[in-house]
């Protein structure tokens, strides 16, 4: 009985450390193709951001963390922080960002009638307000970042929030991120950063967001 037992205990522990040791972070796939976001946003441009922006997020984070499991020392690991967090921020980020886009054929840049309507309706007056409200901040931001519509479980609102470089959304619950660095959006709308933000109002996925704002009320209650 007791050799029977090792056999089958030793290998799983066995491969338990080496999955500890091995990058854990993989490019999640999109529930769409690159181009089904035409014309809003370009099949081009989705192909770069996910196979090579997004990659090189998930590569580096993998890196960051692989050499913080090595670190000798406090000053090493202090060393990694900058890395962890910008690679990190962009996988967290742009992992959010391709779930809260949608074509239109699949229903993207339809609000339904619903709770985060109304909660959209409650906060800011009106959805296009919020809208409008949201592309102000996000064409604000000096450099890159991305403009969020947040939960805040502190005042239970929806709130607009933007966040420098690839800093994840860490104050409120993000409901919808918009991704405003230039390889987001330059190979078809160049430097008219207006333009980009009035479109992605289209391939918006509001059911998604919807899901995410019930989820987040429900937490903070
Ligand atoms: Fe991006």
């Amino acid at each position: 009985m007791f050799s029977i037992a090792r056999t089958v205990v030793r290998p799983r522990l066995v491969n338990s450390f080496t999955r500890a040791a091995a990058s854990i972070h993989t490019l999640p796939g999109l529930d769409y193709s690159y181009d089904a976001l035409e014309p809003h946003i370009s099949g081009e441009i989705m192909s770069l951001h996910h196979t090579k922006h997004h990659q090189t997020y998930v590569t580096g984070l993998n890196a960051a963390e692989e050499a913080y499991a090595k670190a000798s020392g406090p000053k090493e690991k202090i060393k990694l922080q900058a890395a962890l967090k910008f690679n990190g921020g962009g996988h967290i980020n742009h992992s959010l960002f391709w779930k809260n886009l949608a074509p239109t054929s699949a229903g993207g840049g339809e609000i339904p009638s619903g709770a985060l309507k109304e909660a959209l309706e409650r906060d800011f007056g009106s959805v296009d307000a919020f809208k409008n409200k949201m592309n102000t901040a996000t064409a604000a931001i000096q450099g890159s970042g991305w403009g969020w519509l947040g939960y805040s479980p502190t005042t239970s609102k929806l709130e607009i929030v933007t966040t420098p470089n690839q800093d994840p959304l860490l104050s409120h619950v993000p409901i919808i991120g918009i991704d405003i660095w230039e390889h987001a959006f330059y190979l078809q709308y160049k430097n008219v950063k207006p333009d980009y933000l009035k479109a992605i109002w289209n391939v918006i996925n509001f059911r998604e967001a919807e899901a995410r704002f019930l989820e987040a009320a429900k937490q903070s209650a």
